[in-house]
């Protein structure tokens, strides 16, 4: 691997600034000082260390977010705050962005990484990854509704939802909490399912992506890696 690349995506800055840091003498592969960004390295065997402190080189990452209301499930916007913008410094690499969306005022687990292949994995349709999400909407749920949204729906595209899993947790006349399980990810489509059958969702918050589950801890707007029990749990592994 080029030598400015693996500085890049450690984050050490854009691939022109890690040049003129290697140019400045302060790169050391194997206690020796390398001057070209396009040397080779193999961060498996080589040491590597900048300033004197070694690189531990990972070439993916996975974050899991409580993604806060407000902030947009994107890598860049003119406007609003993204949830890239919610990483630490250190954690802004090249590459990583959210995988799936959550509307912006949308609260929950939100996984972050660099790993395209996985990300693929858990986005396609053809994978019917099931997804949690905690549901507040305005009014009451009869058990024909119930069944109703259990069974599919029709949205206002005319298209057709499929099985999904609704838990009533808390019916009330003015407000009622649900935990309903979906395996697609079509635009809106939680609120889009109860405005189906005349509700409004008036709070949404994802606890779960397949075997990843939120964690608890995490106050909104924090986010932690994933453990390497979790990462192989997603791989399916
Ligand atoms: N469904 C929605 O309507 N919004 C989300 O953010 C996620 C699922």
């Amino acid at each position: 691997m080029r030598m400015d690349k693996l500085l890049a995506n450690v984050g050490f800055g854009t691939r022109k600034e890690v040049k003129q840091l290697i140019k400045s003498g302060v790169v050391l592969v194997n206690n020796e000082i390398v001057k070209e960004g396009k040397s080779h390295v193999d961060p498996e065997k080589d040491t590597i260390t900048v300033h004197g402190e070694q690189i531990v080189y990972k070439e993916f990452y996975y974050f899991m977010m409580n993604k806060p209301a407000g902030v947009i499930s994107a890598t860049e916007d003119m406007k609003d705050e993204t949830v890239i913008d919610l990483l630490y410094i250190e954690d802004q690499r090249p590459n990583i962005f959210p995988v799936g969306r959550l509307d912006k005022d949308t609260e929950g687990l939100l996984l972050l990484t660099n790993d395209g292949q996985l990300a693929h994995q858990l986005l396609s349709p053809k994978k019917h990854v099931p997804k949690t999400y905690f549901v507040v909407i305005d009014g009451s749920i009869c058990e024909e509704e119930r069944h109703a949204i259990e069974t599919g729906v029709q949205l206002d595209d005319g298209y057709v939802t499929k099985p999904a899993k609704l838990k009533v947790i808390k019916n009330g006349e003015i407000r009622s909490e649900v935990e309903l399980t979906i395996t697609e990810g079509k635009y809106h489509q939680v609120k889009r399912m109860f405005q189906a059958i005349g509700r409004t969702v008036v709070y949404l918050k994802r606890m779960t992506m397949g075997p990843l589950k939120l964690d608890e801890d995490l106050a909104l707007g924090e986010y932690r890696e994933l453990t390497e029990e979790e990462i192989q749990l997603l791989k399916g592994k």
